[in-house]
């Protein structure tokens, strides 16, 4: 369905980007690749790039170039792949304050069995077997999700000006089935513009 589809998603740390990566990618056949997991992938595995990475997301600050280059590289010759580069659509998840990102991540646990993500309070997983298995991520904590925090807000503008032409910003603060519904209705135009320019009634 989402053939062709090529999508960055950005917003502040815990701000819903994951949990809506996972109903994008189900909804629309797609594959998602985050950096932070391939870092957070590498730091488990105990390699050299996982150990210098550590350090740097331990503190909340952004992994060197150098080693997010080649924790990409390593995941791209291991994997099939087509690229072009440019996405058609970029998703940033907007406006939720801090109070609630900390909440967010204080809460939030990971299946290690399928990779889903659950909130304790907002979305607490489906069974009792389910809930003895979550584990947390090392690097979610109040003090260092603010320092998270500082990092993006340095950062934000400049990223986010380089797709201002194809931004659609969507309220972080409302339910995740909310924040869903209003990119999936922006993915759906896109269909249907892509659609009508190559021809397809
Ligand atoms: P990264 O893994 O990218 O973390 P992040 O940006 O801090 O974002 P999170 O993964 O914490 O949050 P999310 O927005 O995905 O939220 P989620 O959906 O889980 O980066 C981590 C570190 O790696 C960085 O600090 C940096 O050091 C390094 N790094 C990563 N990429 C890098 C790069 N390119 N270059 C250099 N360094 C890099 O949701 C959070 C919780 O809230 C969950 O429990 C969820 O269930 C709940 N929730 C979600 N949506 C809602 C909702 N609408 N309402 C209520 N609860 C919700």
């Amino acid at each position: 369905m989402g053939k062709g589809l090529k999508i960055m998603i950005s917003g502040a740390p815990a701000s819903g980007k994951g949990t809506q990566c996972e109903l994008i990618t189900t909804k629309y056949d797609l594959v998602h690749v985050a950096a932070g997991d391939l870092l957070r992938a590498e730091v488990a595995a105990g390699s050299e790039n996982g150990r210098l990475a550590k350090e740097y997301m331990e503190k909340g600050q952004l992994v060197p170039d150098e080693i997010v280059v080649m924790v990409w590289f390593h995941y791209l010759l291991n994997n099939f792949w087509i690229c072009n580069f440019l996405p058609n659509l970029y998703t940033s998840c907007e406006q939720v304050p801090q109070e609630i990102l900390v909440d967010r991540v204080v809460g939030r646990r990971l299946d290690p069995v399928t990779g889903k993500i659950y909130h304790l309070t907002y979305s607490p997983p489906e069974t009792e077997e389910i809930a003895a298995r979550l584990t947390q991520r090392f690097d979610d904590t109040e003090e260092k999700v603010k320092l998270r925090l500082q990092t993006h807000n340095k950062n934000v503008e400049s990223v986010l000006a380089m797709f201002e032409d194809i931004t659609v910003k969507v309220d972080g603060t409302l339910l995740k089935e909310e924040v869903f519904a209003r990119i999936d209705s922006a993915l759906s135009n896109l269909i249907e513009q892509k659609d009508a320019t190559i021809g397809i009634a």
